[in-house]
């Protein structure tokens, strides 16, 4: 993994320097991008023409690190390594089989208001708590879409804890994303302040928003989708280098999506739904309770738990 990290564009056979800018330009920062893009694309976006783009995928399928088969044996070995964060509630951590799982990605999607940014500023207080606690002892990375990142909050849950808050910010890492290409490069990053310190929990809160007031129309669907599942394998492979937690939260559409008709159906459809290993839906229940709903996963029976959000936070 390391060495394909090393290589660059301008490996690639027949691609020189001024080839690798166009590359570039065009959202094709990565070798293996190149080896799966089919010729036509290339051509058009980086307009050259269409046996050149062929050359450079024959090309980048040679110097990229395609990867081969792992043994059951060494997954297991991976696998003993999760570890699980937890979310303040004890019915919520149950429902999960003992809180988010590291190596996976977490979705949390729901209407505006059902808590998925008060849930994702929990997460992050309790990612620093030692893991006797539940926590990763570990510092956090998390790209705002949407500025709504509170300090106070923050205080305020670590108070409750009985945890410095001025000590815990200075854990936790936000960066504004102002547009989905600039939230794609923030995971770039990421990879690199994670070499410095030690990042076990990254939030993606609004993973969708950018992606859907920048791609609109059917006509741009296929191209937002391909950047999505593009950066949801990032983000997975953020989690598998780090053995860290990856929450990312999703709206749902509140009046029906041009794409997808259902007004319940999160945004990003299957590429989101298929690259997130948990799914979990949230909504407002009675007297300030909220209530999450485990969809497809790979290894928990569906069910709900119900929580609360106070000053205090997540708690039961
Ligand atoms: P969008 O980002 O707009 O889609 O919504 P969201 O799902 O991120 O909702 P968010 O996490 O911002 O939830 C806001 C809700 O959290 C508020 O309506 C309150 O019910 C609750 N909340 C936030 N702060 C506090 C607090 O200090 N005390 C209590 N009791 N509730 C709070
Ligand atoms: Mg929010």
């Amino acid at each position: 993994m390391k060495e394909m990290a090393e290589k660059t564009l301008e490996d690639i056979p027949g691609v020189g320097p001024a080839i690798a800018d166009k590359l570039r330009e065009a959202g094709y920062t990565e070798i293996m991008a190149i080896a799966v893009a089919a010729p036509k694309d290339l051509a058009e976006t980086c307009e050259i023409g269409e046996k050149k783009a062929m050359d450079i995928i024959e090309g980048a399928k040679l110097v990229a690190d395609i990867g081969g088969f792992e043994t059951g044996d060494v997954i297991q070995q991976r696998r003993a390594a999760v570890s699980k964060l937890t979310t303040g509630s004890k019915a919520f951590d149950e429902l999960l089989g003992g809180g988010l799982e590291s190596q996976s990605i977490t979705e949390f999607f729901g209407e505006f208001g059902s808590c998925k940014t008060q849930v994702c500023f929990q997460l992050a207080v309790n990612a620093t708590l030692p893991e006797e606690k539940g926590g990763l002892d570990s510092d956090v990375i998390i790209i705002d879409t949407e500025n709504t990142f509170r300090p106070e909050r923050i205080t305020q849950m670590c108070n409750y804890l009985g945890v410095d808050p001025d000590e815990t910010l200075k854990r936790i890492h936000i960066a504004r994303a102002f547009n989905s290409q600039h939230q794609v490069l923030l995971v770039d990053k990421a990879l690199e302040l994670a070499k410095d310190i030690k990042v076990r929990l990254m939030i993606v809160d609004s993973l969708t928003s950018h992606f859907r007031s920048e791609y609109l129309g059917r006509g741009a669907l296929a191209e937002r989708q391909q950047i999505l599942n593009r950066h949801m394998h990032d983000l997975l492979n953020f989690a598998t280098v780090n053995n860290a937690v990856i929450a990312v939260t999703n709206q749902v559409a509140s009046k029906p999506d041009a794409f997808f008709g259902d007004p319940t159906r999160p945004i990003g459809g299957h590429v989101v739904g298929h690259t997130a290993t948990f799914r979990i839906y949230l909504r407002k229940g009675k007297a300030g309770k909220r209530i999450a709903r485990l969809i497809d996963s790979p290894n928990m029976p569906e069910g709900e738990a119900v929580f609360m959000v106070t000053e205090n936070g997540i708690t039961d």
